[in-house]
């Protein structure tokens, strides 16, 4: 266990034990692998010398589970037929990285854009944006998704870099080019949380022949593309989506943080932090803010205790840590969890939770 999953928050102890010994806090954690990829190589290429650590076979079987067990056969079949043309529909850099990867795999290109599809479903996720008494923005997340066992060992950090700068940080699992997590430095950050169990395959397929973006493809974009907090904010309010969604973003100063609730067309509601009234912290899970969470899956209020027990002064990305650790905001299905702070870029850290599974 590392220095981080153990610092000492008294007030949670009690918590934990109700919960029971053995589950996700006290279970095993790591740091994944973080590896460099140029975006001044060419699209197909930049992914390559990351693939090379990885054993293709265990790839290979992975995308194989997870199109047999999320895809419908008809949108498998489908896509087959359409892949070349919906290469041409969707943007770059996405296409060329998917197909400079899947070559390498030999996979089809439609196995590949699938499971960048597939991915986008059924995530039970906890993003979390908080601010210090001294006006210092956090932010953090845990991403929950079936197939741990598989996306465990394909979990890894990437620092994009343009001039040998890094432009944007995110955590993804090697193959899938979109980002659910990321951190523009000394700009921002995002994680997407998703909203809406499963997918209405049907109108996903018909955004997507419509040009709509896919989730993660906007996340990464506006990480790469948008100058400040406020742009991005923007961007992801109103760029036309596949999907509904959750968007939370933290920027660097007092008050520079939100959460987007997202239809597919654009922004259903903005809620951002709101210090002077009391509202430090912002916590969305995957239900709507303005709606109870529902009993059987309320991560929501664990999460709050937790950051009402821990006070604002004494916030810091450990002991936001020790929140998104928390049972049940910590559970068996969770994969990873991020904590990040654009203003300390370099304290951008990811751990692999309940590698025991
Ligand atoms: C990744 O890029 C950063 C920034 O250029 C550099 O400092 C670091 O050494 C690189 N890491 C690896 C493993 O190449
Ligand atoms: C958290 O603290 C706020 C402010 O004191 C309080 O209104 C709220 O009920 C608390 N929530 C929980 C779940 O403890
Ligand atoms: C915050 O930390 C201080 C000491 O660093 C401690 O005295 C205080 O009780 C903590 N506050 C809460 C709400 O835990
Ligand atoms: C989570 O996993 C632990 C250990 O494998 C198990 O004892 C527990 O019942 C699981 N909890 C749930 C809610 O499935």
């Amino acid at each position: 266990m590392t220095a981080a999953g153990r610092g000492a928050l008294p007030a949670l102890l009690p918590l934990l034990l109700l919960a029971g010994a053995g589950l996700c806090p006290a279970a095993p954690h790591a740091a994944p692998p973080r590896f460099n990829v140029s975006l001044d190589a060419a699209p197909e290429l930049r992914w390559l010398p990351v693939l090379r650590h990885y054993d293709l076979d265990s790839v290979r079987a992975a995308v194989a589970q997870i199109i047999g067990d999320r895809v419908p056969r008809w949108v498998h079949a489908l896509i087959g037929k359409a892949a070349l043309v919906l290469e041409h529909l969707l943007p770059q850099p996405f296409t060329g990285e998917i197909r400079g990867m899947c070559d390498v795999l030999s996979l089809s290109l439609a196995d590949c854009l699938l499971v960048n599809l597939a991915y986008e479903s059924s995530a039970f996720c906890t993003s979390i944006v908080a601010q210090d008494s001294r006006g210092g923005i956090y932010h953090g997340r845990n991403l929950d998704y079936a197939f741990g066992n598989i996306l465990r060992k394909l979990t890894l950090d990437v620092q994009f870099l343009k001039n040998g700068q890094v432009v944007f940080t995110g955590t993804t699992f090697i193959g899938y080019v979109g980002l659910w997590t990321g951190q523009r430095p000394h700009k921002f950050t995002i994680s997407g949380n998703e909203r809406d169990e499963g997918w209405w395959w049907e109108n996903v397929i018909a955004a997507l022949f419509q040009r709509h973006s896919l989730i993660s493809w906007l996340l990464r974009t506006t990480l790469s593309e948008s100058e400040n907090f406020e742009a991005a904010v923007y961007k992801l309010a109103k760029t036309p989506l596949i999907a509904d969604v959750y968007y939370i973003v933290g920027g660097t100063s007092s008050r520079e943080g939100v959460v987007i609730t997202r239809k597919r067309g654009g922004p259903v509601d903005i809620w951002p932090l709101d210090p002077l009234n009391g509202a430090w912290f912002r916590v969305e899970t995957n239900y709507d803010h303005w709606k109870p969470a529902p009993k059987r899956d309320d991560r929501r209020t664990a999460a709050i205790k937790a950051l009402n027990a821990t006070g604002q002064a004494n916030l810091t990305l450990e002991t936001l840590f020790q929140v998104l650790s928390v049972v049940p905001v910590c559970n068996n299905f969770t994969i990873y969890t991020t904590v990040m702070s654009a203003a300390n870029p370099d304290k951008y850290m990811t751990r692999i939770r309940n590698l025991s599974k």
